[in-house]
């Protein structure tokens, strides 16, 4: 079709340019208004749907290069033409094709330029690697004095990618995996975790009678391995003391096997929410809520000791990126020194409640060296009782190391950072873990 034909705009690209214009408001999320728009247009075909969520997901994932290539060609970032450009730069459409489909006559030239590679990344390494590979600067500059310019584009490349689904298995995962194959969905088994099944094609997960019976629980394998650093066993205390929704909760529940109390704390009231139910529809009667003041550590609050604790703080969530396209462009540098404060609070709130023995572990699903290493350095300067000890002893990947850093272009999880630590004394001691 050559460049000046004209046709309307179709119900999906309309649908698009309106949920575009939704998700760059303010405190607006894509994914959120994607399944409102979604919700809302149940006429839509499934081809139609899923270019929606095409559309959506991808402007706002490849927002920052998008931007880079439409300044360098003079046109204008309006919602219509980012996608103009995602689709010619991403999806390797025909530029006149592109403007006519959605009425841009104006755009053929710099589209073609576009499409033709002819636009210069920037000469400062940093920002070339934050327009490529859309990321914000701040985090490319971090990333590359951290990891060093190919891990790092490696890092931003894997995260621009949709990320795998992976369950749970609350029991043997081979079973699992022969009665999730009569359900029709095949799996193969995570490479780290021991109860990981990576689901292979998409799946129906809340139609899936295994799912509805407890069998298995949909959590990402870096995800599983943080709960299982933990290393809980049948009669402990557990305090998991940023529990949210309780994805690791009922994870530690489970090494547990019915004996012992997990303490799922949060100062999150509709998260506990969430977690309650949880609980309740799997049935388990060894998790305890503890609902936190606003202010926590600050504000005092009644927590007893216990022989396990969990610090799955607050943070960046930079590893997560795969799984919300805009989630990236919502986080600051000043926002990070704010967490790094509150998570060194946090984790010293916890050691003081590790008795003898007791093991601790502190994990974030970020990649910053502010939110991890420097914070573990912070508490175990303040809390010199505590010793760094093996995070996943027990999985051949990991070795004797305390710390364990996972990445999306290397292990094929989200992001996280994990570090074990163990007050020395009175190891197998009753105190330390009985759940009392
Ligand atoms: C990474 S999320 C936890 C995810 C959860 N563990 C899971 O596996 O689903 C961090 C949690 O820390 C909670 N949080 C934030 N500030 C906190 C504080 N001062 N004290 C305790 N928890 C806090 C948030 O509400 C959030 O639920």
């Amino acid at each position: 079709m050559g460049g000046g034909d004209r046709q309307p705009l179709s119900r999906s690209d309309r649908l698009i340019e309106g949920a575009l214009v939704e998700a760059s408001r303010p405190g607006a999320a894509a994914d959120r208004v994607l399944k409102a728009t979604l919700r809302a247009h149940s006429e839509l075909v499934g081809a139609e749907r899923a270019r929606v969520a095409l559309g959506v997901h991808g402007v706002r994932c490849f927002a920052g290069r998008l931007a880079h290539l439409l300044t360098a060609v003079g046109l204008p970032h309006t919602p219509r033409a980012l996608w103009a450009a995602y689709r010619v730069d991403v999806l390797g459409e025909e530029p006149s094709d592109v403007a006519a489909a959605l009425e841009l006559p104006g755009a053929v030239a710099g589209l073609r330029r576009i499409a033709a590679g002819l636009v210069p990344w920037p000469e400062d390494p940093d920002l070339a690697l934050a327009a490529r590979r859309s990321i914000p600067a701040w985090v490319a500059r971090r990333w590359r004095m951290a990891y060093g310019a190919d891990e790092a584009d490696a890092l931003a490349e894997a995260l621009n990618r949709p990320g795998p689904v992976f369950l749970r298995a609350r029991g043997d995962r081979e079973a699992l995996a022969a009665r999730l194959a009569a359900e029709g969905a095949r799996t193969a088994p995570g490479a780290l975790a021991p109860r990981a099944l990576r689901l292979l094609d998409p799946f129906d997960i809340r139609g899936s009678a295994a799912w509805r019976g407890g069998a298995f629980e949909v959590q990402d394998e870096g995800s599983q391995l943080v709960a299982e650093a933990v290393r809980a066993a049948p009669g402990d205390r557990v305090l998991d003391l940023c529990a949210g929704s309780g994805g690791k909760t009922l994870a530690l529940a489970a090494q547990l096997d019915g004996r012992g109390r997990v303490i799922a704390a949060d100062v999150d009231p509709a998260r506990l929410a969430d977690l309650r139910g949880r609980v309740r529809q799997r049935k388990l009667t060894c998790v305890e809520v503890q609902p936190l003041p606003p202010d926590f550590p600050a504000a005092p609050v009644a927590l007893p000791e216990a022989g396990r604790i969990l610090v799955d703080a607050p943070c960046s969530s930079l590893g997560t990126w795969r799984r919300g396209p805009d989630r990236r462009w919502r986080t600051s540098p000043g926002e990070v020194e704010a967490l790094a404060r509150l998570q060194v609070a946090l984790l010293g709130a916890a050691a003081e409640r590790l008795p003898p023995g007791g093991r601790l572990v502190y994990a974030t699903c970020t990649l910053l060296e502010a939110e991890n290493q420097a914070v573990v350095r912070a508490v175990l300067a303040a809390h010199p009782e505590l010793t760094p000890t093996p995070c996943l002893p027990h999985l051949p990947a990991f070795g004797a190391t305390p710390e364990v850093e996972l990445f999306p272009h290397r292990h094929g999880t989200d992001g996280f950072y994990i570090f074990a630590m163990s007050r020395p004394g009175g190891a197998g001691s009753a105190r330390a873990r009985s759940a009392g």
